[in-house]
């Protein structure tokens, strides 16, 4: 009787059961973000989910790719399909990296360590954000797949080269210098929110707490989250104390970048350069016309200029003009295999995203990032079997039915 009811007790057991169930339940990357928001602190979720303003870049660079059908065609042999694909002189199983996102910690403990193992263990590029919770070393530690370093610039120069020379002494493949920032665009949720980073354990977010405990418990367990790869260069600067994210910005990040830095970056780098927030066929011109290897149409997610372009609207236009030398990604919005296979068809040599990984994270550390990263693999797969196309070199516009 004791057995079983030990039997009954253990198969009741909290967390990492109901962790497991809600991931054996979902079946894509929405379901994902809706265990991520159950999980996380309302402030949090926000953080991840959230954009600039009335958020209408985010919901248009989603909704985007539902304007564009394919084209199926029929009675070909799939039985053997090849996802695999070249991006930055790298074969990788299917076009997808991981965009850089800030701060990944505050969604799980494990942070960048998790989401690179899980990347690495795909052969999936990863990106590490300038604004990693987890520095350049720490991460090459954990993963020997392919490996970028987002580069922010702050205003000392001097400290941006030396993270770039850190960043080509332990193998990352790429740089991608992030172009569309020059100041905060305005989170409306985080200011509602009083949202901080790190977020603060106080008395303003302890009901939020407690409804999360899983997380709560966690956090106040963690390593103090901190900007990893600025530790010790200061006393304001290396993320240890709560900032609000805007204020912090414009004090520590210079608005003057223009294009003479990012060529001095280009030259400092030995390996891919890829700038990131392009926005316009004009811009992405003089991206290539500099020999940068490849441009990621982007709008960050929605999370700066609200009233931007969606990143897969400009790509026809951007592959027609610098398609030829240089490698255009589509960054954003991405929330199905079929939406990576439409930007390919399009013309783009993969596509990146953020929140796909991040709501992984949320709903159940390792596990879920690994559920998110399988979704969009296995979608791509499914899709190109029912379009008929058996490569991804065989994919182009006629597999699609433009608006
Ligand atoms: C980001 N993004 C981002 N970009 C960047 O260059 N450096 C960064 O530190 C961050 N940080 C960051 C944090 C969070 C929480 C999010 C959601 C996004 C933008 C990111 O790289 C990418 O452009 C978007 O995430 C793409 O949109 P989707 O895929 O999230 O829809």
């Amino acid at each position: 009787m004791f057995e079983n009811l030990r039997e009954t007790m253990r198969f009741r057991a909290p967390t990492l059961d109901s962790v497991e169930r809600g991931l054996e339940r979902a079946a894509n990357i929405d379901d994902l973000r809706r265990l991520a928001k159950r999980n996380l602190p309302g402030g949090v979720f926000d953080y991840i989910d959230g954009a600039a303003e009335d958020e209408i870049a985010l919901a248009r660079s989603i909704s985007a790719f539902d304007d564009v059908l394919f084209r199926p065609r029929v009675l070909r042999d799939m039985t053997e399909v090849d996802t695999s694909t070249t991006l930055l002189g790298r074969s990788i199983p299917f076009p997808f990296a991981l965009s850089p996102t800030g701060f990944t910690r505050i969604a799980d403990p494990g942070g960048e360590l998790t989401v690179a193992r899980v990347a690495a263990a795909r052969n999936l590029p990863y990106s590490l954000s300038t604004m990693g919770t987890r520095s350049i070393e720490e991460v090459a530690a954990v993963s020997d797949g392919p490996k970028w370093f987002q580069v922010y610039v702050w205003k000392d120069r001097g400290l941006v080269k030396e993270m770039i020379n850190r960043a080509a002494a332990s193998g990352y493949e790429a740089i991608i210098i992030t172009v569309d920032f020059a100041t905060l665009g305005r989170r409306e949720r985080d200011i509602r929110r009083g949202f901080t980073l790190p977020p603060k354990l106080g008395l303003d977010t302890i009901l939020d707490g407690l409804r999360h405990p899983r997380w709560t418990w966690d956090f106040a367990r963690s390593e103090e989250i901190r900007f990893a790869n600025v530790v010790g260069t200061g006393d304001d600067r290396d993320g240890t104390k709560a900032v609000a994210l805007g204020p912090f910005i414009d004090e520590q990040l210079d608005p003057s970048l223009s294009w003479d830095d990012v060529e001095v970056f280009r030259d400092l780098f030995p390996g891919k350069v890829m700038v990131k927030g392009v926005q316009d066929v004009e811009d992405a011109k003089i991206a290539a016309s500099m020999g940068i290897d490849a441009v990621a149409l982007s709008n960050h997610g929605g999370r700066q200029l609200d009233a931007s372009p969606a990143p897969f609207e400009l790509l026809p236009e951007t592959v027609e003009a610098i398609g030829d030398t240089t490698e255009v990604l589509v960054d954003g919005g991405i929330r199905r295999g079929a939406d990576i296979a439409k930007a390919v068809c399009l013309g783009a040599t993969a596509c990146m995203g953020g929140r796909a990984y991040l709501y992984g994270l949320g709903a159940g550390g390792e596990r879920g990032v690994a559920k998110a990263l399988g979704f969009l693999q296995d979608e791509f797969e499914r899709t190109l079997k029912l379009i008929g196309a058996a490569s991804v070199d065989e994919l182009d516009a006629g597999y699609l039915r433009l608006p």
